[in-house]
Formats: C-alpha cells, structure tokens, sequence
C-alpha cells in the first residue's frame, strides 16, 4: 500500500479521521510521540497495528480519547482519584489504567481485564480523534524493537508502504512517552516512567509504588501482567500419545481451533475458518477468554503458522500453556511440562 503523507489542516485531518473510521492505520503526533492508531472499538483494526508493527506478541495498547468523559466511557469504574488525576494532568503525559468495559475489545488490552487511557497535549492527535469520531487505540509508530518516533520522518522510515497515512508535524515537544499509572492496586503503582515527573504525581496522590525502573524501551512483556487462562491450557503437538501422558475424555476438554472443528470436544471455537491471520489475532483473546468461562478441565490450543501475525498469537499460546496434548479417537492425552 502507498503511505499517504497528509498535512495537519481540515483537510488532512478530515480524510485521517476517515481512515481511521473505516478500519485503517494513521500515524500521528502526540505531544510525546508518534502514534500508530486505529480505531480501538474495532478488533480487527487493532489486529492490524500488530501486522504492521511486526510485533511478534501481544502488548496492551493505549487509547487515546480526546476527554475525561469518553475515558469515563471506556472504563467500568472510575474512582474520585481517577478524575482528580484527569483534571490536572490531561491532557497530557499521563497514561491511567483502570477496569475496562466490554465494549474494548480484548485485543487492545492483550486480554486484561483493565485499558490504559491518556488524552494527549496535542491538537493534532485531539483533531484526528475527534475527526474520528471513535476512540484511537496507539502504541508507538515504530518497528518492533525499535526506538520511539518522534519525527514523521522516522515514521516513514520505520512504516512507509505498512500504514495507510501519516500526519505530518514534525517534532514532537515531550519526546519521551507518557508515564502509566495504574489505579487498580492500592496505593497506585507507577508501570513505566515517563513525561509526567513522579514528583507531580506524589504531590496529587501521596504514596506510589513504582514499578522496578523499566526505562523508556523496556519490553511492556515484562510487566507480567497479560491474561493467563484459569482452565489449564494444552498447546497441541502431533503424534501419538506414549503411555505416560494422561487421558481425558474431549467432552471435558474445549478446543481453540485454528480453520477447522475437531470432534467430540465439549466445545470448539475456530480462530479463522479462512485461515486469515489477522482474523484469527483479532478473535484470540475473546475466544480464549470465552472457552476459559465454561468450566472445562483442560483446554486445548491448535498451533497456528508462525508467520506474520501468527508468531504474535503463538507467542501467547507458549507462554499461556501448562503442558502438551496430543489426541486419539476419542480423548486427549495431556502432558504438564
Ligand atoms: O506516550 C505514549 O504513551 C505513546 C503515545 C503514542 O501515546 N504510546 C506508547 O505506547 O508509548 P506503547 O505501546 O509503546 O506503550 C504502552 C505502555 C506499555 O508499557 C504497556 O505495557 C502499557 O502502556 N499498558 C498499556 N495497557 C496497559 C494495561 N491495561 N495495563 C498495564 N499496562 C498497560
Ligand atoms: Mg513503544
């Protein structure tokens, strides 16, 4: 695809906003960085900003919102501090993390239960949000593994021909990104440091935890904080079961399937009859989630190809699974590793 570089007027804004609302990728200044956004109500946009990023995992996503009162859409709980907090530091550097409703889909969070929000201190990024007229789901535009953005230049150098537009600003003031505390644990704890200086927000909030320093290009994996199903998860491996592995009957057992069904489970779930990958990253952490829900023994995961966003959805599937399965006629025959 051709990257259209567009400028930040009216016009530019107008056919961003566009894009945005019909399932396309628009770079965009903040007043931190360069993000690459999407539209965050819809999983299959956001599916896309891994595709283009190559980002082999699942990281959860900011959404950037151009009020208080869309976040206070977006989250299913808002506790006083939450708005002190917006009032004095948004829009700004501040990302919040609070407990999401259903209407974000779970890819934009890699399957947690809450999403981290921040109105960004730009009018370029409000305009392109409000022109949107949907939330913008954006992490930062540039290749997995590689520096934030801070000029359209290093967008395009990092994503021309991978997104469908960029905004192009310039600088971006701040230059470093937001710093993201989350208000689901008490006292609050600071997850990355970032524009907004800690003193400022000791001074609102009193005590912090800060998370052990993570920097600017800490890999956000580390944070050990993705959704790990309750019900044991298998990853399916061919071949035939050897007599140590135990049986259990697939009626006990619900598949995550990649194109196709498999008989006699309790319950299969198909990523993407397709066997489109972007289908499949964008229904993964639902279908997870869901097949988690129905009390089953043991779940078992299909691998996918591990190509494109397959090495994404895999990558969570070795890190999500307990053990092994292989099947016979009628049971699974699961190992703990
Ligand atoms: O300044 C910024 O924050 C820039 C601009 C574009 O807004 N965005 C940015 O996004 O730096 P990204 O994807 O590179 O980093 C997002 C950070 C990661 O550390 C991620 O783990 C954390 O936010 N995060 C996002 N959602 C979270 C959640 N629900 N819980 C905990 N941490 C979350
Ligand atoms: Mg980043």
């Amino acid at each position: 695809m051709e990257t259209k570089v567009l400028e930040p007027n009216a016009a530019g804004l107008g056919e961003a906003g566009e894009i945005i609302r019909r399932g396309g990728l628009v770079a965009f200044p903040t007043e931190t960085v360069y993000g690459l956004g999407a539209n965050a109500l819809s999983a299959e946009a956001v599916a896309k900003i891994y595709e283009a990023k190559g980002r082999p995992r699942f990281d959860p996503i900011i959404v950037h919102v151009s009020s208080p009162r869309e976040a206070e859409g977006l989250w299913s709980q808002v506790p006083p501090l939450a708005r002190k907090l917006m009032e004095r530091f948004w829009p700004g550097p501040l990302t919040l993390v609070l407990p999401k409703k259903g209407i974000v889909p779970d890819i934009v969070t890699a399957g947690l239960p809450t999403v981290a929000i921040r109105m960004p201190d730009h009018p370029v990024a409000l305009g392109l949000i409000r022109a949107a007229g949907v939330p913008v789901a954006a992490p930062s535009a540039n290749r997995f593994g590689r520096p934030s953005p801070t000029h359209h230049q290093h967008v395009l150098e990092e994503l021309a021909g991978r997104i469908d537009a960029v905004l192009a600003c310039g600088d971006t003031p701040v230059g470093i990104e937001s710093t993201v505390l989350s208000l689901v644990e008490n006292p609050p704890r600071v997850l990355r440091l970032g524009g907004t200086p800690l003193e400022a927000l000791r001074e609102l909030v009193g005590e912090l935890k800060v998370e052990p320093f993570v920097g600017r290009s800490a890999s956000p994996g580390t944070l050990r904080r993705h959704y790990v199903p309750s019900t044991p998860l298998f990853l399916l491996e061919p071949g035939r079961p050897e007599p140590t592995w135990n049986p259990m009957p697939r009626s006990r057992c619900g598949l995550l399937a990649f194109r196709s069904p498999k008989l006699g489970f309790g319950r299969v779930e198909v990523l993407s009859p397709e066997g489109d990958l972007r289908q499949a990253a964008a229904r993964f952490f639902s279908l997870l989630r869901l097949l988690d829900s129905l009390g089953f023994s043991a779940l078992v995961a299909e691998p996918v190809p591990e190509e494109g966003l397959g090495l994404a959805i895999m990558d969570r599937l070795k890190r999500a699974a307990v053990g092994r399965a292989r099947l016979d006629t009628d049971e699974v025959w699961l190992i703990r590793d």
